[in-house]
């Protein structure tokens, strides 16, 4: 374990309690210069820990850490709840993990090696990000679970708009934007039995970025967050009100009752658009048109070989970018 992961399990043990340098670095076998320099780290990451000359330093007590008691009092439905400082993937985590009759939820702080869809990698900054995924066994069959990635996209809405306070919308597949940036991506991967048709176990992955953190300077244009004030809301609720939201949404999930909110909220119906059909750079000017109620985009292309066409995109082909 790092010095910083040691200094911040020690931190949270004793919360609210001062703890001297010269007695951290007693416990961690480590010199008060790296004591120190662990400190500064944690803060980078957003930790709030108060300093007192003399005495020592303490986690706020209020500090905006994902921890059990941070994420379980604000949970309306039964979950294992499992929550990390450092993962490789949250999903990669739940993979391995057997859900029975409860979900689990698996909670990280930061991720090694996020995961986006279509093999690219998610951006999972410590402190200022909230990376989660639910694990569960789902009654209903492998088809159905296109509209997962769907529903969980409305519920993630509701609960950004709840806790962070501010306007969320979509765009087409799997994108939540505020403020005309990317702040959520969802990943949801499912282990199916073929023999069945049923999927065994529903993984649901969920990135959100909730205040200024280190992304890559590439994603600086694209990607934004929740709020510009660093612990202005509580990660632990929000996780917690994400949850709540899925549940509901995935138990009306038959119904379908998720996708007239999909479309309100899909900012892309109605604008030009590239199409990305093979995500091998080449684009086709389109018009997007509507969500058809397999949750498919209804587009009509405006060039190439098959301009005037109107088609319907499935989930997962294709990417779509706004036309400049
Ligand atoms: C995307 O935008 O392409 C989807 C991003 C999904 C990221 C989340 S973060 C929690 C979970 N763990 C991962 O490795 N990925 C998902």
């Amino acid at each position: 374990m790092s010095t910083r992961t040691e200094l911040l399990k020690l931190l949270s043990e004793n919360s609210g309690i001062y703890l001297s340098g010269q007695k951290i670095g007693e416990s961690l076998g480590v010199s008060r210069n790296a004591v120190w320099k662990a400190m500064q780290q944690l803060r980078d990451e957003g930790y709030q820990i108060e300093s007192r000359s003399r005495v020592g330093y303490r986690l706020k007590a209020k500090s905006n850490m994902l921890s059990q008691d941070s994420v379980a009092g604000d949970l309306r439905f039964p979950c294992e709840l499992k929550i990390f400082d450092t993962v490789d993937s949250t999903n990669a985590v739940a993979k391995t993990l057997r859900p029975g009759n409860r979900p689990i939820l698996v909670i990280a702080n930061k991720q090694t090696a996020g995961r986006g869809r279509l093999g690219r990698s998610f951006a999972s900054p410590a402190g200022t990000g909230l990376y989660m995924t639910v694990a569960l066994r789902p009654d209903f069959a492998l088809d159905k679970a296109l509209y997962v990635t769907m529903a969980a996209a409305v519920a993630v809405c509701h609960a950004v708009e709840s806790v962070a306070g501010v306007k969320a919308r979509i765009k087409w597949v799997n994108d939540i934007f505020c403020s005309g940036k990317k702040v959520c991506g969802i990943l949801t991967e499912a282990q199916s039995n073929f023999e069945t048709g049923r999927i065994d176990t529903l993984i649901i992955g969920i990135g959100v970025n909730c205040f200024p953190g280190n992304l890559p300077e590439e994603l600086q244009d694209i990607a934004g967050c929740l709020s510009p004030r660093r612990n202005s809301f509580s990660r632990g609720k929000l996780a917690a009100e994400i949850y709540n939201e899925l549940m509901e949404s995935l138990s009306a999930l038959q119904s379908k009752s998720f996708l007239r909110e999909y479309r309100n909220r899909c900012f892309i119906l109605g604008k030009n658009i590239l199409v990305h059909p093979n995500l091998n750079g080449v684009s086709i000017r389109a018009r997007a048109i509507d969500i058809d109620d397999n949750g498919g985009l209804v587009v009509e292309y405006m060039e190439g070989r098959k301009s005037r066409q109107i088609e319907t995109l499935t989930t997962g082909e294709v990417s779509v970018r706004i036309e400049p």
